[in-house]
């Protein structure tokens, strides 16, 4: 499909805001331009990269009432040779569409959603920062705009992709160890649900235990699974954690837990810098003994908006509080943030082939 573009003259864009930051908050920034298409009597249409701003939509459009809404998040960074490139987009496009099915919306080609990713990008190529721990923010995303108010799936949807050149996630960058809450009293996903999915209403289920664990300290809750057995996720990440003898151990996926980019691209890349690494079922109960005695030595949160996330100590609802290991940002962690950001920015090769160049 041929994507049409309609674009800002010079004189209008702002990237010069940026320019002189010496950093940059996350996600608070949008390029110039976004990229459109919408689903329509039965076929995606009029793919366009236009200038970033209002979208018109009907007051009964089914998203603003039932949450039918999908989003992805990618990244893509400067080179040291002044280029610029995306990480893994293709594997976002796939899980695009693994959301759509679940959450009952239309799929779209893969191919489109990249070249319109890249695309956009060649357009705002100046919004790329190129400071510490900064990248370009690829956010698409698709919601359901036909007109009805009966629960069902809606007819329509646009399908959107914005930019927001950012910093680290959270404030301190990786050098800030993160406080995990673990408590029974609340769960983003449960089994037979859509936690595989990147659907509004599981971000929303989060919006509120996410603040009750800012209250006590915490960036963020240690969901269980609902009979509060295992490990889930770590807010918006998915949790690991490293055991004395260096194994690295990630949850299994399950229907509640969201496949992680950044976790599939450590399965592959951890070994060869050493590490064994494995997926189960991790006990809540186990864990913490095994925190406590030390054979569990660090632990962290891996996503693309956190990359690798340190967890130096976790605080359960009557306010006790453990430490992994020592409570500082341990080494091995220090090691696998060091070799996957060196991938990400081009300072060690690409040899699994996950950048695209823009
Ligand atoms: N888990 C949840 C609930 C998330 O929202 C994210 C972020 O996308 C992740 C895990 C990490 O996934 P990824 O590494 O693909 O960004
Ligand atoms: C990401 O890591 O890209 C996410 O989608 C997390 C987020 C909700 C900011």
């Amino acid at each position: 499909m041929e994507i049409s573009s309609k674009l800002l003259p010079e004189s209008e864009r702002k990237y010069s805001q940026i320019a002189n930051l010496k950093s940059l908050p996350f996600g608070l920034y949008r390029t110039d331009h976004m990229f459109l298409v919408d689903f329509k009597d039965g076929e995606w249409r009029n793919p366009r990269i236009v200038p970033y701003g209002p979208i018109e939509m009907m007051p009964g459009a089914v998203s603003l009432h039932y949450g039918q809404t999908i989003f992805e998040g990618a990244k893509a960074f400067k080179h040291a040779d002044g280029e610029i490139y995306a990480f893994r987009v293709d594997e976002n496009a796939k899980r695009m569409n693994v959301s759509a099915n679940l959450v009952c919306m239309q799929t779209i080609d893969e191919n489109l959603q990249v070249e319109a990713a890249l695309r956009l990008m060649d357009v705002d190529r100046k919004w790329c920062p190129d400071m510490p721990e900064s990248s370009l923010y690829i956010r698409p995303f698709m919601f359901a705009t036909e007109d009805a108010l009966g629960i069902r799936p809606s007819l329509e949807f646009k399908y959107c992709i914005m930019l927001s050149p950012s910093g680290p996630y959270y404030a301190g960058g990786f050098n800030h160890g993160v406080r995990l809450l673990i408590t029974d009293r609340y769960h983003r996903a449960v089994s037979g649900g859509t936690g595989a999915s990147k659907t509004g209403g599981n971000y929303t289920a989060s919006l509120k235990p996410g603040m009750v664990a800012k209250e006590c300290g915490a960036s963020q809750v240690l969901y269980l699974d609902s009979s509060n057995t295992y490990i889930e996720e770590a807010g918006a990440m998915n949790h690991f954690h490293i055991t004395k003898d260096g194994t690295v151990v990630i949850p299994e996926f399950t229907d509640s837990i969201l496949r992680s980019i950044t976790s599939i691209s450590m399965l592959e890349l951890l070994p060869s810098l050493g590490y064994k690494v494995r997926q189960e079922k991790i006990a809540i109960k186990e864990f913490v003994e095994q925190v406590k005695s030390g054979d569990i030595i660090e632990a962290g949160g891996f996503g693309t908006a956190a990359v690798v996330s340190p967890v130096n100590e976790y605080i359960f609802d009557d306010g006790e509080i453990i430490k992994v290991g020592n409570g500082e940002i341990g080494e091995n962690t220090r090691k696998i943030y060091e070799a996957y950001t060196a991938i990400q920015k081009g300072t060690a090769p690409d040899k699994f082939g996950w950048l695209k160049k823009v």
